[in-house]
């Protein structure tokens, strides 16, 4: 049992919530969710909270589009964000929204502190403007042909076909992609923050933090590059927060989004007397803090944010997991291929506990990319959750039910096979803490591998037609049912829909990660029902149908 519960608060990226969570998101918020889960059953203090991210012109012209405000567009998506959030089995302790007050104080009080150590610049840039629809142009919106190899219909900042990136006013022939009509070169006042002043104070942040050594590889890269000031505001109309003593401008929506952690964090607070906001977000405490997310958003949460936080008088982060990309049967999801596939789909016809397992499964500490190669999926799942884990309990629990009135027997056969796996619990802690999920499956699958040899041995379905064996019986099916519990509780994490039916099943109350170490024994256990049955192919299909379905009809 650790000596003092370490406290520890956990983030995973907001969710942009202009359109349906999909089975790329589930990989960060299910890779948090287990670590999270993991530092509970250990026994720490750890939190986890997240937010829609809710700013920004695409969320502002898909709710034009649709004929609703922003604010409607955007609770719709987070609230399908929460439902697919829980029905996988993802726990926040507090799930808000960047369109709150407590993130538009905290954005406000930052922005106030930079300002004041001058860290903030104002100066006029040219940008594309779309007269007709009266506002200006992200990159994203503006389409042409490309400058460099001559293709036509390329965005504004780069080219699909020859890869070169420009900006929108290099292009031949733009045209915004609201209007249809010719972009305006318009100019206006921005406000910069000067990323440069914290290069030291980032290169030693950098040090600290222990990241994977591909993300330390590309911080490398952009201090070779020389950190440029980032443009912190928009022109109005915008959907965002104001900056103070302004009319028109607004803060850019990536300075606000991550603020939505703090944020959210204050939101919980104002509702818990045991936690105090700064304890974990001022320096000087002894709380760690950490955030997941995925590795094309790598620029703003360890260069922009770690600035942010050091210029206005937050607490750094402890540290930045980053993770890879989904492919579903090694390609990119795409609508028009068949491999877009929304959470809700995979709800419809499959259960959680599969791809969470699947996902812990592949998951490393790296971002290298994951494929869900469904075949596999079909495959791994079977052979492990049903073929090893459940097996276990299903070949002992009848015995013990029909035979001894559900009673365990009071000692076990094979002591030294249980502090086996006994003893394997902090290689296994190790592993979740190091995020090396794979190395942990994989280990206890092994130890599942041991457990059913172990039964395959002691052949309890012929001892109970011989005569006299029958406290053997209940013996090795004690001891069955004890290796069996033991795996449940280092899968907990990953599968905890599967680990509370195995623990209601052992009619226990509650389990610590600590309960590894002692058997249960002399108790009476419930009747056994199947914990999880076997994933069939026909409805990862019928689930693949409703993604390609999505595509042909938008
Ligand atoms: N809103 C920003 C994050 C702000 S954090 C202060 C954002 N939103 S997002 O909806 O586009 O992505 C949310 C998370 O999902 C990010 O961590 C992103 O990397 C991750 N993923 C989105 N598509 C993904 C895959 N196909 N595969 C794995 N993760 C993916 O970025
Ligand atoms: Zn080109």
């Amino acid at each position: 049992m650790p000596v003092k519960p370490r406290k520890i608060l956990v983030t995973s990226a907001l969710p942009y919530v202009n359109g349906s969570p999909h089975m790329g998101h589930l990989v960060g918020y299910l890779q948090t969710d287990i670590w999270v889960r993991f530092q509970k059953l250990r026994g720490h203090d750890c939190l986890y909270v997240c937010a829609s991210d809710t700013h920004g012109t695409p969320i502002m012209i898909k709710a034009r589009e649709l004929g609703i405000t922003p604010e409607a567009l955007t609770e719709r998506y987070g609230a399908e964000f929460e439902r697919d959030f829980a029905d996988f089995g993802i726990e926040f302790d507090n799930y808000h929204t960047t369109h709150s007050p407590e993130n538009e104080a905290l954005t406000v009080e930052m922005f106030e502190a930079l300002k004041a150590n001058g860290d903030i610049d104002t100066r006029p840039i040219e940008q594309a403007y779309d007269e007709k629809e009266g506002l200006f142009l992200p990159d994203r919106f503006v389409r042409g042909t490309c400058p460099n190899c001559g293709s036509g219909d390329q965005y504004g900042d780069s080219c699909e076909v020859c890869g070169a990136t420009y900006s929108p006013s290099d292009l031949i022939d733009p045209v915004s992609v609201l209007s249809g009509t010719t972009p305006v070169k318009r100019e206006s006042e921005h406000y910069f923050f000067k990323l440069g002043n914290y290069e030291t104070k980032l290169k030693a942040w950098m040090q600290s933090a222990g990241l994977d050594r591909n993300v330390v590889a590309k911080l490398d890269e952009w201090f070779d590059a020389g950190l440029r000031d980032w443009d912190i505001s928009r022109d109005a109309p915008y959907f965002g927060f104001r900056i103070p003593g302004t009319t028109d401008k607004y803060f850019y929506v990536w300075l606000d989004a991550p603020v939505g952690y703090p944020a959210s964090f204050k939101n919980l607070c104002d509702r818990r007397d045991d936690l105090d906001f700064d304890e974990y977000w001022r320096p000087g405490n002894d709380t760690e803090l950490y955030h997941f997310i995925g590795k094309d958003i790598l620029y703003f949460h360890t260069l922009f944010w770690p600035a942010v936080l050091e210029g206005s008088g937050f607490r750094t982060p402890s540290s930045v997991f980053a993770h890879g990309f989904l492919t579903i049967n090694g390609q990119k999801m795409s609508k028009s291929r068949g491999t877009f596939v929304k959470a809700r789909s995979y709800l419809n016809h499959l259960d959680p506990s599969y791809l969470r397992y699947y996902y812990a499964a592949k998951l490393g500490p790296t971002i290298e990319d994951i494929d869900l190669n469904l075949d596999d999926f079909v495959a791994r799942v079977n052979a492990d959750l049903i073929g090893k884990l459940v097996n276990i309990a299903s070949r002992c629990a009848g015995f013990i039910g029909k035979r001894f009135d559900g009673r365990l027997a009071a000692a076990l056969p094979d002591q030294d096979l249980f502090d086996r796996f006994a003893s394997e619990s902090e290689t296994i802690a190790a592993h979740y803490e190091r995020r090396e999920y794979s190395k942990a499956m994989r280990l206890i699958m092994t130890l599942a591998d041991e457990a059913n040899r172990y039964i395959d041995e002691r052949k309890p379905w012929i001892m109970a037609r011989e005569e006299n064996r029958g406290a053997e019986v209940q013996q090795v099916c004690t001891q069955g049912l004890n290796l069996f519990r033991s795996l449940t509780i280092y899968l907990s994490p990953v599968v905890p829909a599967v680990a509370d039916a195995a623990r209601e099943f052992l009619d226990e109350n509650r389990w610590t990660w600590e309960d590894a170490q002692r058997p249960l024994l002399g108790s009476v256990i419930r009747k056994f029902t199947p914990l999880l049955t076997r994933v069939e192919t026909d409805p990862v299909n019928r689930m693949l149908a409703e993604g390609a379905d999505a595509g042909t009809h938008g």
